[in-house]
């Protein structure tokens, strides 16, 4: 079947003038308790109907921007409270532990794409925040241009353009990489899994940070790893005395880590914290296996520099993929595994050969010319206003006592509910509403987040997406 590829329908007007007015109050112009101009006076300033200012003023008194005040006006809302309280940190783990199979990861991520399903369980954004069309031109191309390209095999590390433009990048963040110590892998998730391997035998144990992305628990457990869960704070990342402790205290042969935009914390390390955080690392000789992939979604001015920027001997592997930022279907992730270069390229080599180079080479040609940086500013900002959408509403429907992380990038937030709420419970409850989520159970190898549950914002905000947060918030009260 033929299909016409249409260009978008501009957004209507009354949609564009909240558009704008909610950019004033994002940056400050227009401030929480402050009046908005009458709703003939905006007519006037921006020359459109009455009717176009009144849908746009319910549009965002609807998204918890404004709120209007009877014979009064509309006024900005206040933003979250700042005393919003957060996530409590857990306690350090006394001993390894081993990894429990877990059917729940695999069911949570097979509801990701059933379209039955709101999808606040896996941390998939929606995929029309993707370039998808323009993507789709450049592999038709690269097919076209040259089609030898599928009658040969991948056997380099990388194509090496792709490699170039992804150190280039690096560089830029203050994190200068060789084009040739690049691995192009499967995603992240290979990227993790040969890394991994490459510093471990069936039977040591890791670290992890906790709560910790459950891929990590997962590709742990496949690997006959066992594992030292590190409290972790969900502002300024992992505990540098509890590293210190656990590095001390057992045989921990690496540690697995997201410093920039942990999922599901959201915490983002200072500068100063990355930096003793290798000097513990090179004080025990610990490789790190550093999962970077939310690391281009910050909403601050600057990309946060890597863990590996402070790599001066090569024990960091860094890791990561472009699945967050650019096509997750294309499956393009890479590798900088420093002094485990060479066991690592081994790996890929018995693993997967090679990664297909017409992949590589789409994803390369958009980087080139694609406008990726354009299109990452546009994803950062439709990811905060999610986010910021996301928090009001769970503030607004879910139990008092409501706890709540307050990421600076990616878009996920880490809830933590009164104790009496056991969210395996109200995921299942939530399934029966075509709601799916992701219960805290999935983040620990021990039962230590029975009350939390990981949100997946990387959805637009609608009426239906804030239906179903207040299900669910209605669905937690009544376990109370
Ligand atoms: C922290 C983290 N690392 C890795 C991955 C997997 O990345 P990829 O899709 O590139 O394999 C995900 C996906 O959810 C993730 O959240």
């Amino acid at each position: 079947m033929i299909q016409t590829l249409s260009a978008p329908a501009p957004a209507p007007l009354y949609v564009e003038l909240a558009r704008s007015l909610e950019h004033l109050i994002e940056q400050g112009t227009l401030r929480p308790g402050h009046r908005l101009p009458s709703v003939r006076r905006m007519a006037l300033q921006r020359d459109v109907s009455i009717s176009t200012v009144l849908q746009a003023y319910t549009l965002l008194e609807n998204r918890g921007w404004i709120e209007a005040r009877p014979q009064s006006g509309y006024y900005v809302r206040p933003r979250l409270p700042m005393d919003t309280p957060e996530p409590r940190m857990a306690k350090p783990m006394a001993k390894p532990s081993a990894v429990g199979v877990n059917d729940l990861a695999a069911e949570v991520l097979s509801l990701a794409t059933d379209p039955r399903y709101v999808p606040f369980g896996a941390a998939c954004p929606d995929p029309s925040l993707f370039p998808t069309k323009k993507l789709a031109r450049i592999l038709a191309a690269v097919g076209r241009n040259d089609p030898s390209l599928l009658g040969r095999y991948a056997m380099s590390l990388a194509y090496d353009p792709l490699a170039r433009e992804i150190a280039r990048r690096y560089l830029q963040a203050g994190c200068p990489l060789g084009h040739d110590e690049l691995v192009v892998t499967t995603g992240c998730t290979e990227a993790l899994n040969l890394s991994l391997r490459a510093v471990t035998k069936p039977g040591d144990t890791v670290a992890v940070e906790t709560p910790a992305y459950f891929g990590f628990l997962e590709t742990i457990q496949s690997l006959n790893l066992r594992v030292v869960e590190i409290p972790t704070g969900p502002r300024t990342g992992i505990c540098l005395d509890a590293t210190r402790d656990a590095l001390a205290n057992h045989d921990i042969k690496a540690l697995m880590v997201m410093p920039s935009f942990s999922n599901p914390l959201g915490s983002n390390m200072p500068d100063a914290n990355k930096e003793k955080l290798y000097r513990i690392l090179a004080e025990f000789d610990t490789p790190v296996i550093e999962d970077d992939i939310y690391g281009d979604l910050h909403f601050g001015e600057r990309r946060p520099k890597p863990l590996k920027a402070w790599d001066t001997d090569g024990r960091v592997l860094l890791c990561s993929s472009f699945g967050k930022t650019l096509a997750p279907a294309l499956r393009v992730g890479w590798c900088a595994p420093g002094r485990y270069l060479e066991r690592v390229r081994r790996l890929k080599f018995t693993n997967t050969l090679g990664t297909p180079v017409v992949l590589q080479k789409t994803v390369s040609d958009f980087l080139r010319n694609g406008g990726f940086d354009h299109h990452l500013r546009s994803i950062r900002r439709a990811y905060h206003h999610q986010l910021h959408l996301f928090s009001q509403a769970i503030l607004r429907y879910f139990p008092e006592g409501t706890r709540l992380s307050r990421p600076e990038g990616g878009f996920v937030l880490w809830v933590e509910l009164p104790a009496g709420v056991d969210t395996l419970r109200l995921h299942r409850e939530a399934l029966k509403h075509h709601i799916t989520t992701a219960p805290g159970a999935l983040f620990s190898v021990k039962d230590r987040y029975k009350s939390c549950l990981r949100m997946n914002c990387g959805v637009p905000w609608t009426d239906a997406i804030e239906a179903a947060v207040r299900t669910l918030g209605e669905l937690a009260k009544k376990q109370l």
